[in-house]
């Protein structure tokens, strides 16, 4: 092999282990430099003849061109891969299906039945009623006729808090375990509002009070916060019966079905006696013949009438809670409750 045989050979060797354009620039110098090898060669030939001259300088010229050329290629693909790495990072799928604009939100599934709830009691006449989520023992358990060493206290494990500066520490507030303290609070503003009327017959208490309540329980069913609907209706002559015929109508224009079939079932409460709890059993559907609980009742307890202002020989009538989370899960097919607190769009965006 000549020597500018293993000249270009060398370049080709040297250009092709440079990773950077910097490095390229350097093993440039080392061949077409000032003092690189080839200019090194032409600088040899001014001792030369001029046939001499001739022969070799086109010789060594054959060589530049093929240094140059091979520099050249090194350089573009070295550029080449500069710009693929740059588009790797900063790739852009334009394949990927493009952000849809999203419709608006929606009410929460339990806000629905809510809304369904007051509509349905609106059109009996029924008032909606709101009330504070931190209660105190009297509203919570004490005018609801609950005696201090009653077991209902502990039935309800209560989330007690902390009293505010300044506020006596024997009854510590705590959060509404039910919706019940509403019927003594909405009560005696009825009754405090009829009585300045100067009207000899009292107007009717009809009410509900949707609304937050809280028990120290969680599993599948049970929630620590969960959602409870009061009704009270409190007249002259407010029986039973019409408890069955209230509730029984709610619950059919409810679940849009006639044929489902209520069982008041024999239960105590201390605010109300005789006390029910209510069953519901559906005549089609996947949860067809099997009963299923949703609502605590009975007719408001005498101590409770006079808690809220009235004389129990008077006045009478009947009060219900129910569970609006169970019946939110009865009418949509829902199985877990925890479904409904866990804010995930893919299960709230089904009820929109
Ligand atoms: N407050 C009761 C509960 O939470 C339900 C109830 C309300 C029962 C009104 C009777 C009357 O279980």
């Amino acid at each position: 092999m000549s020597d500018l045989e293993a000249i270009v050979d060398s370049a080709t060797a040297a250009f092709a282990a440079c990773s950077t354009p910097a490095d390229l620039e350097n093993a440039k110098a080392l061949y077409l430099g000032k003092s690189g090898r080839i200019t090194e060669l032409m600088k040899g030939m001014a001792a030369l003849s001029i046939d001499e001259k001739k022969q070799l300088g086109a010789q060594i010229n054959v060589a530049k061109q093929a240094v140059e050329a091979l520099l050249n290629q090194r350089r573009e693909a070295l550029l080449d891969a500069a710009m693929n790495a740059q588009l790797a990072t900063e790739a852009l799928d334009v394949s990927l299906p493009g952000r849809a604009a999203r419709a608006g939100g929606g009410l929460h599934p339990v806000m629905l039945t809510q809304e369904r709830i007051e509509g349905i009691f609106g059109s009996m006449g029924f008032d909606v009623a709101d009330g504070p989520e931190i209660e105190n023992d009297w509203f919570n358990f004490t005018a609801l006729n609950t005696p201090e060493d009653h077991p209902a206290r502990s039935m309800h494990d209560t989330f007690y808090v902390d009293p505010l500066d300044g506020q006596p520490t024997d009854t510590p507030p705590l959060l509404r375990t039910h919706t019940s303290p509403m019927q003594i609070r909405h009560a005696t503003a009825h009754v405090k509002a009829w009585k300045a009327s100067g009207q000899a017959v009292m107007p009717e208490i009809r009410v509900i009070a949707p609304g937050r309540t809280y028990r120290v329980d969680s599993d599948a069913t049970h929630s620590p916060m969960f959602h409870q609907c009061e009704g009270l209706w409190i007249g002259a002559n407010v029986s039973f019966k019409d408890l069955k015929v209230v509730f029984t109508d709610f619950c059919k224009t409810f679940f849009e079905s006639d044929d489902l079939v209520l069982r008041f079932r024999p239960s105590f409460f201390p605010f109300t006696e005789p006390s029910a709890e209510i069953d519901i059993q559906f005549a089609h559907g996947p949860l067809a013949g099997r009963w299923l609980e949703v609502a605590g009742s009975g007719q408001v307890h005498p101590n409770v009438v006079r808690n809220m202002g009235l004389d129990p020989e008077a006045y009478i009538g009947f009060a219900f809670g129910m569970g609006m989370d169970r019946l939110t899960m009865l009418r949509y097919g829902v199985n877990d409750l925890r479904l409904f607190f866990d804010g995930d769009l893919r299960f709230l965006s089904q009820f929109q």
